[in-house]
């Protein structure tokens, strides 16, 4: 019997939780497989006492019998490659013979971190050199230089490849006898690790498909970061929409299934760009951008009266709160994310444009925290009104997309703490009001809702 294969994305801006939601899920397939992106990913699974960062590989690592695909749509840094997979190998996470890169994916360059390093800052970017090495492979070649070259390019011709790469970096920097020694040096050593798990065979995914396996396909970043669906030019530099699965993932659309989307309740956003819902607005983006976001850290905001905060009529301060209880900082970093309340209409076109088929909801345990404020209830973006006229879509142009007016609905509220509560009849009949008022609004059905951190703390419906 032929298998198939399912799409996962989150819908938002990032970070809505969407390893978690492929932990979970990670049972009933066989290869869990990423179509975009690269080090700038940042999928964290909290098991018990365990807590794993997930950049370049996909997650399903708890799974010793799921296989790891990592297709050409994806960009690789080798270093960063063998850090993570050296820190699952800590975990007694063992990777031989799981994990395939595809032979067409891209290699991150060096010059593309020093290019993102200089240029990235007024979009935020993670500065992994992303839009740089996306913008190098649409390029292909420069004069006779050769900008594109992927893993299959370092397993084909090692030296040749090599010596590409240090002619595209001495276009950015002069190197010394030294420079080039250690970055040779860096690149072999790096590459005998990852040299294994190169996958030469370009039908992987599609012979494995015809064989009964059944795939799932992990979406990167975010739909709101879209290049091209996205809020242009504040987005990353791939394809994150579900359709795209297909083509950076290396199978055929024949054998799809279905679309999941994940979300959260309360939303967030890191790095500048449009925010409607964002509590705060402006002055949200311009302090959690703030000396690039480390003028407010989780170590400087943690000492904060949040109690206080949240009953302000300031929402910029209420925001500020949020972010302290739902713990919504980078991972590494530390740096603030921007917070803002759940905006339907935006969720709603997400849904639409990506034809999900199933919703899962995290952090609805945060939801809580508004009956500690002044709004007294779960305020929710419900319509946009663009020059007085109601508009059911994200439009084309981010300028455009800054003047729209949200109106929101507040839904009456919960007090009390959902984090140990597991079954469906166990939700507040206020949460079960407003989860069925979203399925209405965006057309399709709530799989499972996260009520805290770690992985148990869910219920499935
Ligand atoms: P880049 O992908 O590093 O070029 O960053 C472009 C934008 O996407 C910046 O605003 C980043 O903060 C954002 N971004 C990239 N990856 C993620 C992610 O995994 N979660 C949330 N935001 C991300």
């Amino acid at each position: 019997m032929v298998g198939y294969s399912d799409v996962l994305i989150g819908l938002q801006n990032g970070d809505e939780g969407k390893a978690r939601i492929i932990d979970q899920l990670a049972e009933d397939y066989d290869i869990i497989a990423r179509f975009g992106g690269g080090p700038n990913a940042w999928h964290t699974i909290q098991k018990e006492q365990r807590k794993i960062a997930l950049h370049q590989i996909p997650s399903g690592v708890f799974y010793p019998d799921k296989e790891l695909y990592v297709g050409s749509g994806c960009v690789v840094n080798l270093e960063k490659l063998v850090a993570e997979m050296e820190e699952l190998t800590k975990l007694d996470i063992d990777l031989t013979s799981r994990l395939h890169i595809s032979s067409q994916a891209t290699l991150i360059q060096p010059h593309h971190v020093l290019i993102d390093q200089e240029a990235g800052k007024e979009i935020g970017t993670t500065m992994n050199g992303i839009g740089p090495v996306y913008a190098d492979r649409a390029m292909r070649i420069y004069g006779n230089r050769v900008l594109n070259i992927r893993l299959g390019d370092l397993v084909h011709d090692f030296d040749l490849a090599l010596r590409q790469i240090l002619d595209n970096l001495g276009t950015r920097s002069k190197l010394s006898t030294s420079d080039i020694r250690k970055i040779v040096d860096g690149f072999k050593q790096s590459f005998d690790k990852i040299f294994p798990f190169v996958e030469k065979d370009t039908l992987f995914l599609d012979s494995r498909v015809r064989n009964g396996k059944n795939v799932l396909f992990e979406g990167a970043q975010s739909f709101m970061l879209d290049v091209v669906k996205g809020t242009v030019p504040y987005v990353t530099s791939s394809q994150t929409v579900a359709g795209h699965a297909y083509v950076g993932g290396d199978l055929s659309p024949r054998y799809h299934r279905k679309v999941i989307g994940v979300a959260k309740a309360i939303m967030s956003r890191v790095g500048n760009g449009p925010f409607v819902s964002e509590l705060g607005g402006k002055k949200s983006e311009k302090y959690c951008m703030e000396e690039g976001g480390r003028a407010h850290v989780k170590s400087v905001e943690s000492s904060l009266a949040v109690s206080e905060m949240l009953l302000s009529q300031d929402e910029f301060e209420v925001g500020i709160a949020l972010r302290v209880l739902g713990d919504e900082y980078g991972a590494s970093t530390g740096r603030p994310r921007r917070m803002g309340i759940l905006d339907l209409v935006q969720l709603a076109y997400a849904v639409r444009i990506n034809g999900v088929d199933d919703l899962y909801l995290n952090k609805c345990d945060r939801l809580r925290d508004f009956s500690d404020s002044h709004i007294q209830g779960i305020p929710v973006v419900t319509d946009y009104l663009l020059e007085g006229r109601a508009i059911d879509y994200v439009p084309g142009s981010s300028a455009e997309y800054c003047r729209v007016m949200p109106s929101r609905t507040v839904f009456p509220g919960f007090n009390t703490s959902i984090s140990e509560r597991r079954t469906t009849a166990d939700i507040p009949k206020e949460l079960k009001h407003l989860l069925t008022y979203i399925e209405d609004r965006c057309g399709c059905k709530i799989k499972g809702i996260g009520v805290g951190p770690v992985r148990d703390q869910f219920i499935h419906f």
